[in-house]
């Protein structure tokens, strides 16, 4: 394996990595909420690099990430919900599910099989200097490998992807830290399918309540089947004390003593806070000689959610 292709998200290689892209090539590169593994979405062949390039079982469909609202109305559909929301959110951590337009230019790969397309405008600098520089729209999911963590700094994707990708574009750590809220507008009562990193409560102060996907929704959407979030330490969720062995993945002021490692989330309780720390703390406690990972409670609130949702697939082996 030769060495993964870390390079830095300035001018010079912002065009490259183009060109790359153009060619048919992988790019990862780094958006506000998690480094995604990025290809033309209308070429068949380089979407199909992503699924091969992730290990990743070819019928989950793909985030289309796009410059504003309007490229994606050329795409999809875009309903009044689907509008207002863009109004309000995007460039930001919202993927909406929309129909795909009959004439719709996207690889069919990318909605694989489904009539529908998840877009989304990302708010990073550097993506949208990519897609800019790319001048086609991006699919890209998060950038490691099916079954892992999702990465949140460039040194992440090369761990995990390594020369399977082209060229990874570094440009820090990712703010938000977690992936992006995933709502399907594609047919009657708007539908929660992800909770992520724009809070549910912003959502629905726009259009109103959403449906919380069900096992309905696991089987339309069937990335929500996915053992996604998966450290390789077992976790142990809601804990109080530390057994012996354990690693803490702490939340708030005070947490229990006795760990040999600990990590604290967020010392003063923001789950904003928790949700940027969330993977790469993960990461730095799944090491060999850390038994288990006992993770403190997160309130419901704010981002909490998403973490919640994240912590207990990473807490559930092979869901
Ligand atoms: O923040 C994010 O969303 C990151 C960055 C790179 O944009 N991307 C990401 O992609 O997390 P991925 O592929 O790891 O997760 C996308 C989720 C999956 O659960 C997938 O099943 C769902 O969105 N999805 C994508 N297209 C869909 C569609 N047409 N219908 C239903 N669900 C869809
Ligand atoms: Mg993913």
């Amino acid at each position: 394996m030769n060495a993964p292709n870390v390079q830095p998200a300035d001018e010079t290689h912002l065009a490259q990595a183009g060109r790359i892209l153009r060619d048919g090539g992988l790019v990862a590169f780094p958006t506000e909420t998690v480094y995604g593994l990025g290809a033309d979405a209308t070429n068949d062949e380089a979407v199909a690099r992503i699924f091969a390039a992730k290990d990743r079982p070819s019928f989950n469909p793909l985030i289309v990430h796009v410059r504003d609202a309007g490229e994606a109305s050329g795409y999809v559909a875009m309903n009044e919900d689907a509008r207002a929301l863009a109004d309000r959110f995007w460039p930001g951590p919202l993927s909406m599910v929309l129909p795909r337009h009959a004439d719709c230019s996207l690889s069919l790969l990318v909605s694989a099989g489904l009539e529908t397309v998840a877009v989304r405008v990302p708010r990073g600098n550097v993506a949208q200097a990519l897609i800019a520089a790319t001048a086609r729209p991006i699919a890209a999911p998060s950038a490691n490998r099916s079954g892992a963590v999702s990465p949140t700094t460039a040194a992440h994707v090369a761990d995990s992807l390594g020369d399977a990708v082209d060229m990874i574009l570094d440009g820090g750590p990712c703010p938000v830290g977690l992936e992006s809220t995933v709502v399907d507008l594609s047919h009657g009562t708007p539908t929660l399918l992800r909770p992520g990193g724009l809070p549910l409560g912003d959502i629905e102060a726009v259009i109103g309540p959403l449906r919380r996907a069900g096992r309905d929704a696991a089987i339309k959407s069937p990335g929500m089947l996915e053992r996604h979030y998966a450290p390789g330490r077992p976790l142990r969720l809601d804990a109080t004390d530390v057994l012996s062995g354990e690693a803490l993945l702490a939340f708030g002021a005070n947490p229990p003593t006795g760990a040999a490692v600990i990590l604290n989330l967020s010392p003063r309780g923001d789950t904003a806070e928790a949700a940027a720390n969330l993977f790469a703390m993960l990461r730095a406690l799944d090491r060999p000689d850390v038994a288990a990972i006992a993770v403190m409670p997160v309130p419901e609130t704010g981002l909490g959610l998403a973490i919640n949702d994240r912590l207990r697939r990473a807490a559930t082996p092979g869901n």
